[in-house]
């Protein structure tokens, strides 16, 4: 944007929605992460691209800059997350980005900076699972989806399908057995590693979720069925 004339100047497509802020220097560039895991720099005054690194994982954060003696740096905390990534499905999993598959880094830069980024594994789509002897009651599943969205969509996705930052409870074995699915929710074994415990929620509470789980791997794997 011009902001003296409040005119627009240039555009660049993005991959799809839910991609970060811009940061602009007073060297004429203009850097940008994408939900796709490119860092882009453009030219600020033209919109030309001058550079482009694949971070391996997809990018909610803007870039900032700053100078330790004398020497400018860029860095960039990698990772895609935040209330977009929660979502419905298709905005979730629209890059492929894996709770424990791609990982999450704080990435600095500068003129001079000659190392190699390790490399990270392609993206990936959960693989959701299928058990044929558990037949999902659409009452249940209804009440299941009622608790779900009240209480995991901000971290497990929305229709249960995940953006990144939490495991996809689609591919998770653990919501097949109510006994695990106690341990992680109800008792919270898995506290430090950012999973929350939900001391209220009945066995009850847990059946319902686990028929939701259920019937959206279901769903999934019925759409992939039709072409
Ligand atoms: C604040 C974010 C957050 C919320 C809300 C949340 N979870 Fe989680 N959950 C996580 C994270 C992070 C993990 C991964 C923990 C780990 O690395 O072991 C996890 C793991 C799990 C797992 C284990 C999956 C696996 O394969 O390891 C289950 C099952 C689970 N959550 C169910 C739920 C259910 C059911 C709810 C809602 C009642 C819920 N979670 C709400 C963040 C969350």
């Amino acid at each position: 944007m011009d902001p003296v004339k409040q005119k627009k100047v240039w555009e660049v497509k993005q991959p799809g929605v839910w991609n970060p802020g811009t940061l602009t220097t007073a060297g004429n560039l203009v850097f940008q992460g994408r939900a796709d895991g490119v860092l882009l720099a453009y030219r600020a005054d033209t919109g030309d691209k001058l550079w482009e690194f694949p971070t391996g994982v997809g990018l909610s954060a803007p870039p900032i800059t700053y100078t330790v003696d004398g020497k400018q740096y860029l860095s960039i905390l990698t990772g895609w997350g935040g209330a977009g990534t929660s979502m419905a499905g298709s905005i979730t999993a629209q890059h492929g980005w894996a709770y424990r598959m791609h990982p999450r880094r704080l990435l600095t830069f500068s003129l001079e900076g000659n190392a190699t980024l390790p490399p990270a594994p392609p993206p990936m789509q959960a693989k959701a699972i299928v058990k044929d002897d558990f037949q999902v009651d659409a009452m249940l599943a209804e009440q299941g989806s009622k608790l779900f969205l009240k209480n995991c969509v901000t971290c497990h996705g929305g229709g249960a399908v995940a953006g990144g930052y939490a495991p996809d409870l689609r591919a998770s074995p653990i919501p097949l057995y109510l006994d695990g699915l106690r341990e992680v929710t109800v008792k919270g074994v898995r506290v430090n590693a950012g999973m929350p415990r939900f001391q209220e929620l009945t066995d009850a509470d847990l059946i319902a979720i686990q028929h939701y789980i259920r019937r959206q791997a279901n769903k999934t794997i019925e759409a992939k069925a039709t072409p």
